[in-house]
């Protein structure tokens, strides 16, 4: 039987699907509660409720979307999503996001930010009054690794690389290839200054926090849907 949170997952999923219009470029996000999104819309274009097209945000994302039998477009210049349905680890009230805990942050945020709407699913525990209790994820070049962890550890982050879950001899890697570093900072005060300070380091490629880029989302609180606005 699913476990609760399973359970809100599945419901902020299914509640997405009402964001979606005939004809519409989506953008797949990543994940435990964006798979169930993935799986709901391919069954509404197998009946023939909805016929769209899509990208997907992780080699994971893109397989499942095949299966399910939603038609992939790859990038090209000038696309824009009209909608981005994609989880978080972590969301504040002002609709700023923790992502990466599935290490796929980097083409997250391609889309995000190549979208026009993003529309964030989520269960309940993922609503925090105040940021960093996730450890924040970058993504890292290989060889830029170790400045990557002093400069990060400057900022006042325990920086920790990613290992398997089922190998902790084995690094994770992502789509890309690269290095994931998990930073436990705890409590992030201004999450603002931190992106900004970030985006300074040489081979830190992207870094989990969303700011100013979600414009809603769906907080499944047992069977209830929330509606949160940006
Ligand atoms: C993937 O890289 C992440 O950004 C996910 O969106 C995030 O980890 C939330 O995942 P779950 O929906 O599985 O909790």
């Amino acid at each position: 039987t699913p476990t609760l949170q399973e359970l809100e997952k599945q419901a902020a999923a299914t509640a997405a699907l009402r964001w979606v219009r005939d004809g519409m470029l989506v953008g797949l996000g990543t994940g435990s509660t964006a798979a169930p999104f993935i799986r709901a819309l391919g069954e509404a274009m197998r009946t023939g409720q909805l016929r769209v097209q899509a990208t997907a945000t992780s080699e994971a994302s893109a397989a499942l979307a095949r299966e399910v039998g939603i038609p992939l477009v790859p990038p090209q210049r000038g696309m824009r999503f009209d909608l981005t349905v994609d989880g978080a680890d972590e969301l504040d009230p002002q609709l700023r996001l923790i992502k990466g805990g599935g290490g796929a942050l980097l083409r997250e945020k391609v889309l995000a930010t190549a979208s026009n709407y993003l529309l964030i699913v989520a269960d309940s525990s993922k609503a925090v009054s105040q940021l960093g209790k996730f450890p924040l994820p970058l993504e890292v070049v290989p060889f830029a690794l170790p400045w990557v962890m002093d400069a990060v550890a400057e900022l006042g982050a325990n920086p920790v690389v990613r290992v398997s879950k089922t190998d902790t001899t084995q690094y994770v890697l992502s789509d890309q290839g690269n290095l994931l570093v998990d930073c436990h900072f705890n409590q992030i005060n201004d999450p603002q200054q931190l992106a900004t300070q970030l985006k300074t380091i040489p081979g830190l490629v992207e870094h989990g926090l969303f700011l100013g880029l979600a414009n809603a989302a769906l907080v499944a609180c047992g069977e209830q849907v929330q509606v949160l606005q940006a």
